[in-house]
């Protein structure tokens, strides 16, 4: 496959509260954000000219940037205006959208009080995650663990806990999985690298208690989505020894929306119709406009 580079392609980038040529927004090298991790992200999607839940995703940004210590220096309206106006610049109604706030340049060392903070948002296009959607992807075990949330910010979206979904994620890839489940530092099921994971009990929908991973946004709204369906939903610490019982698995999150899962590690699962109604309604919802979208989950 040939790569497309991100730093080599036409369009604007909002950088710092302006719209750049996209090749044009670059960062010094000796940037706190690169070297201590002192930066944190959004994923957002938009559908036919809607950001889903935009404000949520740049409430989100606010507070990730408030764990790791650091205000971003604007208001969520004018980040909010921001995404959208990106997306105008580069012609696009249907997108990923990329917000990232860092510290900069000014302190090279662990402690960067005095740092400046940037703010860059970025829209590409990027279709379904997953080609053949019901078909189900093939999780393996990862071996790393997500870590208690006294050893990290963990309902950050912080960029320094990908380190451990990237190195699960590429053990996975070498291993001709297409993404890895993470277990927590008690052994207890928590996420895929980058979505969060629902199985079917005896037809209740199970997800495990967000406590020391990201509570997605779209974790919460497929959650809704089962609760108007009459699907008791149930949030639990769950184990491993537990999945050989799940009738149905699936993955959900910005990029992934919602993707069944037809194997765990050699236990293999057959997407099945609470899964099918999800996915379902999950793209409906998303097309919306965001008042019928609040107004579909209100009801
Ligand atoms: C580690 C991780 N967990 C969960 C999610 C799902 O979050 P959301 O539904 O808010 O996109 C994501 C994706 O953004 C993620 O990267």
């Amino acid at each position: 496959m040939a790569l497309f580079p991100f730093d080599d392609r036409d369009g604007f980038i909002w950088f710092d509260g302006a719209l750049v040529p996209w090749r044009d927004a670059k960062l010094h090298v000796l940037s706190h954000g690169l070297h201590y991790a002192s930066a944190i992200f959004e994923g957002e999607r938009s559908y036919a000219g809607n950001i889903f839940k935009l404000t949520e995703h740049t409430e989100r940004l606010f507070n990730s940037a408030r764990l790791l210590g650091f205000e971003i220096p604007y208001t969520t309206q004018e980040i909010d205006d921001a995404c959208q106006q990106v997306l105008a610049a580069n012609g696009q109604v249907d997108a990923y959208v990329r917000p990232v706030a860092w510290r900069g340049s000014e302190m090279m060392a662990v402690a960067a009080q005095q740092s400046k903070i940037h703010v860059a948002i970025a829209t590409w296009a990027w279709p379904a995650m997953f080609a053949d959607r019901m078909a189900g992807i093939r999780l393996d075990m990862a071996t790393w663990k997500r870590p208690h949330p006294e050893t990290a910010p963990t309902a950050s979206k912080a960029a320094g806990l990908y380190m451990i979904g990237t190195l699960s994620k590429h053990a996975a890839e070498s291993k001709g999985y297409q993404d890895a489940l993470m277990l927590d530092w008690r052994g207890r099921v928590a996420e895929a690298t980058g979505a969060n994971i629902f199985f079917v009990f005896d037809g209740e929908l199970h997800t495990p208690t967000p406590d020391c991973f990201l509570d997605g946004i779209t974790r919460r709204t497929v959650m809704q989505l089962a609760r108007r369906n009459q699907i008791k939903v149930v949030e639990r610490p769950i184990m491993p020894d537990e999945l050989s019982r799940a009738a149905e698995v699936l993955i959900v999150g910005t990029g992934a929306e919602v993707t069944p899962v037809r194997e765990i590690a050699g236990q293999m699962f057959t997407p099945g119709a609470i899964t099918e109604t999800l996915l379902d309604d999950y793209e409906k919802l998303v097309r919306m406009t965001p008042e019928d979208a609040a107004k579909r989950l209100a009801a």
